[in-house]
């Protein structure tokens, strides 16, 4: 029997990765402009890293995590998320001693042990962004409307913006003992992992997705109506800031984040499109991770796209690329001819092909046919001995005739 990929591990095929390649482009290209750099980490770390920054008692370090023992007994785990990694090496390199204010944006594949399904899979890829040394809500502004904008440029407008506000040490752990209160009446009415997150971590009730989990849960208090004076304005500047933009928002006050490291600020890029992996993208305010992590109190920003879930919404079609000219060759000396013409093209940026093993005229038309070609030039021995050619625009029809030289070929093309 032939080996097959891992479950829940894709790969990215011809035809679909030209969609990637649009998404990654339309990142770095809006990004760049909103003032960000690349950086790139490791995709394994130690183990202690996503423990200490995701939070122990979170479904992906409880149970989603690929973690090892590798040879030299390290305890180690494939990434499932890029904000640790990125925050780490910005301790780790000092960078806050040069500007505490960076941005810098990643991609890459993150690994979570999940149930696969259509939009979730066990190996994943991120685009992400993080913005450290910033506490002023119009970060939090920007870098949802930077979010927006990547969006619009893929001219996808179906996802919607839903934001929240998780609060602070100062007002969150009154507010978890409010909310425990209204859950302790309904414990009956709570699925499984609610009534054991109870303790440890009852506001995931608020976005379970269980239908008795919702209607127990329909009523209980809002963490919105229990922010402390601080993060109330800041939730109502970042609020008008987008307002001032006109960045298109929704507040959605159950909105819970499977990760601890969340303070203030939290938002989801949202559509109804993907069945239950609703989310396309998602982030928040850190303010102290980085301090938790060993670093300086510097606050931060950030968000991950779902790239597989963007793909799913994008059409394959509209980014297929096809080759600009296929050279038809009949006759050994044609073909040679064929050949070098076609290194010369493609050395000039023309994307050109040929067929390679003698093949019948009928069936290297088919080719040119099948692979979408925008010209076909056809080369036989009265078009070696005259030195010119047929060159046919395969949308219209036009055939014109053209000197046997790349010069003229490419010409001809590019008109
Ligand atoms: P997250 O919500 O865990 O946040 O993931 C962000 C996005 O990654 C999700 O909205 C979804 O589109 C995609 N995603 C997550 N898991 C899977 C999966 N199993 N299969 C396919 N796509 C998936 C984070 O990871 C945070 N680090 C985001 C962040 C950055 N917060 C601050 N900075």
């Amino acid at each position: 029997m032939s080996i097959t990929a891992i479950k829940g591990f894709n790969d990215i095929l011809p035809g679909e990765v030209e969609k990637w390649h649009h998404i990654e482009a339309a990142a770095r290209d809006v990004f760049s402009r909103f003032g960000f750099s690349e950086i790139r980490v490791p995709i394994l770390e130690k183990t202690d890293l996503f423990a200490r920054s995701i939070g122990d008692t979170t479904d992906i370090v409880e149970k989603e995590m690929y973690s090892f023992i590798d040879k030299g007994e390290n305890r180690i785990t494939l990434r499932p998320e890029g904000t640790a990694g990125v925050m780490r090496a910005f301790i780790e390199h000092k960078l806050y001693a040069l500007d505490p204010l960076s941005k810098l944006y990643y991609m890459g594949p993150m690994f979570r042990y999940e149930r696969p399904q259509k939009g979730r899979y066990r190996q994943f890829h991120q685009i992400g962004a993080e913005v450290t040394g910033v506490a002023n809500p119009k970060i939090d502004a920007q870098v949802l409307t930077m979010l927006s904008r990547f969006f619009t440029e893929l001219e996808l407008d179906e996802p919607t913006l839903e934001i929240n506000s998780l609060g602070c040490p100062e007002c969150r752990p009154a507010y978890r003992e409010t909310l425990k209160e209204f859950l302790r009446l309904k414990l009956d009415a709570l699925c499984e992992d609610c009534c054991r997150r109870f303790e440890t971590n009852p506001l995931r009730a608020l976005d379970c997705k269980v239908e008795g989990c919702k209607t127990a849960t329909a009523g209980a208090p809002a963490m919105l109506e229990h922010l402390c004076t601080g993060c109330d304005t800041h939730f109502a500047s970042t609020r008008e800031y987008l307002e001032l933009v006109s960045t298109r928002y929704r507040i959605n006050n159950r909105m819970v984040r499977g990760l601890d490291y969340y303070t203030r600020t939290t938002f989801e890029m949202v559509t109804g499109l993907l069945g239950a992996q609703s989310a396309v993208a998602a982030g928040g305010r850190y303010d102290g991770l980085i301090s938790d992590l060993g670093g300086p109190q510097v606050t931060g920003i950030g968000f991950a796209v779902g790239v597989e879930r963007v793909a799913l919404l994008l059409d394959a079609a509209k980014f297929s690329s096809s080759p600009d000219l296929f050279i038809v060759a009949l006759g050994e000396q044609s073909e040679r001819r064929a050949f070098s013409i076609a290194c010369e093209l493609q050395a000039r940026g023309v994307s050109v092909e040929f067929d390679y093993d003698g093949k019948s005229m009928k069936s290297q038309m088919r080719r040119a046919d099948k692979l979408s070609c925008s010209f076909t030039l056809i080369i036989g021995e009265s078009e070696l001995a005259s030195g010119k050619a047929p060159l046919k625009e395969m949308a219209t029809g036009v055939q014109t005739e053209v000197t046997l030289d790349t010069d003229s070929i490419a010409n001809h093309l590019k008109s």
